[in-house]
Order: structure tokens, then sequence, then C-alpha cells
């Protein structure tokens, strides 16, 4: 397994591919980046704003946002309600990015110190706290279905959060109970940016729900994807500290498989040894590296397969660019 060389540092677009980014949705992104730091920066207070807006300005991928647009373009989408769904989605998830922050303890984010690190953690916790709410009033603003599917993907993401915690320092959680938490702290946002595309396109419910399979198998594929960068991945390319999962005994795919795989490994890791360099040696003897980056190929593969039933178009392109972009940060 190698790493993606020559990706940017914690760049906006790091780990989409050009192949991705076709020029209508550069333009589109553009203005989804002015909605973003009007609505997370336009508070009387500068402190609240420079909060607010300080990992929007950093950079980060806004692969979700991505998402809804494109998605919105497999039918007629009307008005700015596809554009107003996407800052939406970014607003609730970085929302989710400054708690993670807090509850993983770390203290670089997008390549910049996360913002407990900067303010404090009252700050990072309200700070993210504004931040869902003015996700749920651009929700509003775009009005119909939007309130909904963002408030069910809220609730799916915070009982993942939670039953996460529920799992700390259990070498010997199921991969289903892993799969079940990354379903709903990661792929449900994945899944509701598609749903907010799907919807405000005003596709069939045939095509929704191709959308939405999609949605929820590339979250799955992506998590599997980000859990892997935690450990093998380049801190300059992903702007995060490396071995957080391990140090705070969030025992993710790859761990789990090398537990299974290897039982005096499940007991170190029980007895408190969290380091990142003798677990590596652990997981690249008994091949668990690779045997999640294969159950993240299937998701991917099963991502692709969703859309075969959707017409051809660069839409279409575009999101199956995206599956390859996500897997491409962990094979090179
Ligand atoms: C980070 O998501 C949180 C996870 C679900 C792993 P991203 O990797 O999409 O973060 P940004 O938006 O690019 O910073
Ligand atoms: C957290 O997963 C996903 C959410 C923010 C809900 P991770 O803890 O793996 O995300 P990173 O690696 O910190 O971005
Ligand atoms: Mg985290
Ligand atoms: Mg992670």
């Amino acid at each position: 397994m190698t790493r993606a060389s020559g990706a940017p540092t914690a760049g906006r677009r790091a780990g989409l591919p050009d192949a991705a980014t076709p020029a209508w949705l550069r333009a589109d992104m553009d203005r989804i980046e002015a909605l973003l730091l009007d609505r997370a920066g336009s508070s009387a207070h500068p402190l609240v704003s420079e909060a607010s807006t300080h990992l929007i300005k950093a950079g980060g991928k806004r692969l979700r946002p991505a998402l809804v647009l494109m998605t919105a373009r497999a039918g007629d989408a009307r008005g700015d309600v596809a554009d107003l769904s996407a800052a939406a989605i970014e607003l609730v998830h970085l929302a989710t990015l400054y708690h993670d922050d807090v509850i993983d303890e770390t203290d670089t984010r997008r390549g910049v110190p996360t913002v407990h690190a900067k303010w404090g953690t009252e700050v990072a916790v309200l700070a993210g706290d504004y931040l869902f709410a003015r996700g749920c009033a651009l929700g509003a603003e775009a009005g119909g279905e939007v309130p909904g599917i963002l408030a069910r993907a809220i609730g799916e993401v915070c009982e993942g959060q939670i039953l996460e915690t529920a799992s700390l320092g259990d070498a010997h959680r199921s991969i289903d109970d892993y799969l079940g938490i990354i379903r709903r702290k990661t792929a449900a946002l994945f899944r509701a940016a598609c749903e907010l595309g799907a919807a405000a396109s005003g596709v069939s419910g045939e095509d929704r729900a191709a959308l939405v399979s999609y949605g929820e198998h590339l979250g799955l594929a992506f998590q599997m994807v980000d859990d892997l960068l935690d450990l093998v991945g380049d801190p300059d390319v992903t702007g995060k500290v490396p071995g957080t999962d391990l140090r705070e005994g969030v025992f993710t795919l790859p761990v789990l498989i090398a537990c299974e795989r290897d039982a005096s490994f499940a007991q170190r890791l029980a007895a408190g040894h969290l380091e990142l360099e003798p677990a590596l040696a652990a997981l690249r003897t008994t091949g668990a590296l690779d045997a999640a980056l294969d159950l993240a190929t299937s998701h991917a593969s099963a991502a692709h397969t969703a859309l075969e039933t959707l017409p051809r178009a660069e839409w279409r392109d575009a999101l199956d660019g995206m599956v390859d972009g996500v897997l491409l940060q962990v094979t090179g």
C-alpha cells in the first residue's frame, strides 16, 4: 500500500482528483464557498465569526457539497435549493469536526490548529453548535424535504459517535459493530448529500434510491480509507495527527482484523500499548491492512454498481471519479 503522491497539503481538493472536478463543478463550488463564508462568518462578534470560519479557511475536500451538486444534475434542479443544501451539509459536517476534535483531543485538522487548541474547549463546542444552527438555517431556507433529511442525518451521526464511545478500548468488538458505527457517523452524511441532490433534482424514486445507495457505499468506503490513513497516511497530506484512533482507543477495521488474526496483539492493546509503530508491525504481518483495503474496495465497487442504472452523463462520471479518488488516497 502506498500513499497518493503529489497531493496538495490540506488543499481544498485533496483526495478529489481533477477527473472528479470538471469545470462545471468548479464554478458551482466557488458559489458554495462564498455561501459558507457568509453564513458561518456573519456574526457581529469577531470571536464567533473567526472561530466559526477557522476550518473553512483552512481548506478541506468539500466532498459532501460536491456530492449534492453532482447528484442534483441527475434531473432538473431549479432555483437555489441545490446550492443551499450543499452549503448546509458542509456546515453540518464542519460542526461534527469541531466536536470530533474535542472528543479525540487532537490538535491538528486541515493542516492547522484545531479550534479547541486555539480557543479552548468551550469555544470549540459552542462554535460547533453554532455551525449546526447555521447549517439548519440554510436547510430551512431551502425548505421542502431539506430540513428533514438534514435532521435525520445529524441524529444518525450523533448515534454513531455515542456508540463509538461505548466501544472504546474493546479489542474484541465485532466487525459488525464497527460497520454499524461508521454507517451512522460517516455514511449517513454521504447518503444525505446524495438524497439532497436527488430531492433537488426531482428524479424518480428508483433513481433516487440508486443515488442514496451510491452515497451509502461511498461513505462506508470513505471511512475505511480514512481509518487506514490514520495508520499509514502522510500527515502533510491528511492534515491530521497520525495514530489518533489507536491512541484514543478507537479500534478501527484494520486493527480489529489484526486482533482476530493475532491474539497476542489484541492482548497488547488491551494492556494499553497503543503506540503506532509497534501496532503497524502487527498490522503488516497479519495482512490486516490489505484485508481492510479489500473491504473498502468492495464498497467502492458497490458504489460504482449502484450508478449503473442511471443515464450516462458527465455528472455520473464525476460520481464515479469521486469513488476512485477516495480509494486513490491509499492506493496511490
Ligand atoms: C473527515 O471528513 C471526517 C470523517 C468522516 C473521516 P473529510 O476527510 O471529508 O474532511 P475534510 O472536510 O476534507 O476536512
Ligand atoms: C469521525 O471519524 C467522523 C465524524 C466527524 C462524525 P474520525 O474521528 O475518523 O474523523 P477524523 O479522522 O478525525 O477526521
Ligand atoms: Mg476524529
Ligand atoms: Mg479518522
